[in-house]
């Protein structure tokens, strides 16, 4: 019913502002408001509908009503004045050139994040968006009574499937199929229950995952340097911080030197001079035994970052919304 009234009030505004003349306003008037009109079918129809709808549903299609009675009056204002225009053909205007799309600056930034990590040998896969628990939390050391699994924070589908709340899950489904070694990276989206100025329910996130004989934390630092290097810059300073992950042991977090102050502090970086930008650490053993590895004879490292978070970062946006609102304004400018 919400339906029906939307997509009359928009059709007929949209036939509206393609009418002729004066003798099809007054037919498109009577089709829609007259009293046999769409309008008044839909007020039949309403009393039809439960009546816990009846007062809402009534009250858009009121609001319809007068929206659609109060353009007619003035588009016949204005037909009134002109009379019948005549289909003129100037051959001298020059042609309309068609717009042409363009890919999101998330998805460029994603494709520029995979290809720094191509270039250094990593190979790209992908996992689905609607995960099993298990992958999402159990294989990967996080459990039962985990905060992350709070229904605050976790859109779950069943007890047992979730939407997934990153992407590591792909780590596990990697490491079940082949054996060692692995050396991937997996963009993806991933959602999590919630939504204010810095979060939205579903965002994007690049996984990253290497096991090998003898893969030490100084890979890890050498190749999470090269990439920051390759998308901010040569001169842009990184650092670890040790942090924790049920997945990875140990773990710790990248920050990189604030891109709007260099380092000085400023509100963007909270006065610190530093920005977080992923999370990374040496696989856990248990993760290994999850997936039938060999503890004892290989290591690995995984990282993850948001890309949302890394594009803001690179291009100086500050308001995370500016990628869901499809403005083009926003959106041409990349
Ligand atoms: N999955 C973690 C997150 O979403 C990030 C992470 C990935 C940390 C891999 C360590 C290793 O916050």
């Amino acid at each position: 019913m919400k339906q029906a009234i939307n997509t009359l009030l928009q059709e007929t505004l949209d036939r509206l502002a393609s009418l002729e003349d004066a003798q099809e306003l007054e037919r498109l008037r009577i089709e829609v408001l007259g009293r046999k009109g769409k309008v008044a079918d839909l007020f039949k129809q309403l009393r039809n509908s439960p009546a816990e709808e009846r007062p809402a549903l009534g009250k858009l299609l009121n609001e319809a009503r007068s929206r659609l009675e109060s353009t007619f009056e003035e588009v016949k204002s204005q037909t009134a004045e002109v009379p019948r225009r005549e289909h003129v053909l100037d051959v001298s205007l020059p042609g309309r050139v068609p717009q042409l799309g363009h890919l999101h600056p998330i998805t460029r930034v994603s494709m520029e994040i995979t290809e720094i990590f191509l270039r250094l040998g990593f190979e790209v896969v992908e996992g689905p968006d609607v995960e099993l628990d298990y992958y999402n939390f159990e294989a990967l050391n996080i459990p039962k009574d985990h905060p992350a699994r709070d229904m605050q924070d976790t859109f779950y589908v069943t007890d047992s499937i979730v939407l997934r709340t990153h992407t590591s899950p792909i780590q596990v489904r990697v490491m079940e199929k082949q054996p060692p070694p692995v050396r991937i990276i997996a963009p993806g989206k991933a959602y999590r229950c919630d939504s204010d100025m810095t979060h939205t329910p579903m965002f994007h996130q690049v996984e990253g995952l290497v096991v090998d004989k003898d893969v030490s934390f100084g890979d890890l630092k050498g190749v999470l340097t090269t990439f920051v290097h390759q998308m901010f810059g040569p001169e842009v300073d990184l650092r670890f911080r040790p942090s924790f992950f049920p997945f990875t042991e140990p773990s710790a977090e990248v920050d990189i030197q604030c891109v709007i102050c260099r380092g000085e502090g400023c509100r963007v970086c909270s006065a610190t001079g530093w920005l977080e930008i992923l999370g990374s650490g040496m696989v856990d053993p248990e993760v290994f035994k999850m997936v039938g590895y060999e503890p004892e004879e290989v290591t690995g490292y995984a990282f993850g970052m948001g890309i949302e978070r890394i594009a803001m970062l690179k291009y100086g946006i500050n308001d995370l919304r500016l990628f869901f609102d499809n403005d083009l304004r926003f959106l041409e400018q990349f």
